[in-house]
């Protein structure tokens, strides 16, 4: 890569001409308002293609005004590019790659041809035809080793192509842009080396192509139908397992965890009947009464009250959201209360079968957590 260097002889001033006004002008009107630097690139190049291939400091300068950028950024911008010639090039300017893949396929043999035949790098031939310069890769390494003159692309070159292009080209013949060998485009050296069977393309490694199609169509439809009938199956005992689940998780709730310790000696049957029957003629006089509840735990920490009989994980879960936290708070409840409490349980009427309330008392009593 060469330095990039303002040209030492300048033109005092510079303008675009109409035709290259009028496009510069349509350019930046591609750009949203305070975006029109976002035009540089295309500026710069028209300059360069109204000023015989080459940008004076003068349009930089013009330009900048132009996009209201500082200079130093236009610069920044040219310098950077090589597309962008900075000081008077040749009429036919060559630009020679020297990247890796060039160089392995001969490159250094088309530089020697542009030093024997043109001269110095960036130094234009007294009939001003020619100049050259070396650039980075251009981007067509599959056609290595190649040069860029002016707008054109001449790929695939060796010394003796080179040779003759310049002379051509000097000459004022015609030339073949692209590669200098027999090939297509960027196709393989020697024309295609796979996929070249016809039969390939003509459709008769397949035979009867129609017949081959309803083969498709009929496996088609029965893979369908069996993925059908196999996502029923699978839905079906999804069901089933869901209800198999459902019944497992209501046998465990109704299930008491440990039948409380009565404190003295058990009372005989017979006193129990009365007592029943006692509270079931209650329970119809109720007024539903809502407990006072909390918010949330007190502390941060509920009570374990599935340490209660008949208090499982759901029905703690169901306590909880309704807002009982702690054994006091249960064992505070009347029959009203009971009442509004076992209306919102799924099995009603456990309260008061599993005694709930003593159970509450004795662990409060015995400071249960
Ligand atoms: S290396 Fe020469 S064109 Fe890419």
């Amino acid at each position: 890569m060469s330095a990039r260097h303002l040209a030492k002889e300048q033109p005092e001033s510079f303008e675009f001409n109409a035709d290259f006004a009028a496009l510069a002008q349509k350019r930046i009107a591609m750009y949203p308002e305070g975006k029109q630097a976002s035009a540089i690139v295309p500026l710069l190049w028209f300059a360069q293609k109204q000023h015989d291939n080459w940008i004076p400091e003068a349009a930089l300068r013009h330009i900048g005004d132009m996009l209201d950028m500082a200079y130093i950024r236009v610069l920044e911008v040219v310098t950077f590019y090589t597309m962008f010639n900075l000081a008077p090039v040749g009429k036919h300017f060559v630009q020679f790659c020297g990247t890796t893949p060039c160089w392995l396929n001969g490159s250094d043999k088309i530089k020697n041809a542009c030093k024997s035949v043109i001269g110095d790098e960036n130094i234009i031939t007294e009939d001003g035809e020619f100049s050259w310069l070396e650039v980075e890769c251009l981007g067509a390494c599959v056609n290595a080793p190649m040069v860029q003159i002016n707008d054109d692309y001449y790929e695939d070159l060796d010394e003796d192509s080179f040779k003759q292009l310049l002379a051509d080209l000097k000459a004022g013949n015609p030339t073949k842009i692209g590669p200098q060998t027999d090939r297509e485009n960027s196709a393989p050296l020697g024309g295609n080396t796979t996929l070249i069977d016809n039969t390939l393309y003509d459709g008769s490694m397949v035979g009867d192509y129609k017949s081959v199609l309803k083969q498709i169509e009929k496996a088609e439809a029965e893979a369908a139908k069996a993925a059908a009938v196999e996502a029923k199956i699978k839905a079906k005992e999804e069901a089933k397992a869901i209800k198999t689940e459902a019944k497992a998780e209501t046998k465990t709730e109704e299930k008491p965890k440990a039948t409380p310790k009565p404190k003295a000696a058990a009372t005989p049957k017979a006193k129990a009947a009365p007592k029943a029957k006692k509270t079931a003629e209650s329970a119809t006089d109720r007024v539903e009464t809502k407990p006072e509840m909390l918010t949330e735990a007190r502390g941060g920490k509920a009570d374990d009250l599935k340490k209660i009989s008949g208090v499982g994980p759901k029905i703690e879960s169901i306590l909880h959201e309704l807002g009982v936290y702690h054994f006091d708070q249960v064992a505070s409840w009347d029959a009203d209360q009971i009442a509004w409490v076992d209306s919102r349980l799924k099995f009603k009427g456990r309260i008061d079968r599993e005694d709930w309330i003593a159970q509450a008392k004795k662990f409060v009593e015995e400071g249960d957590k």
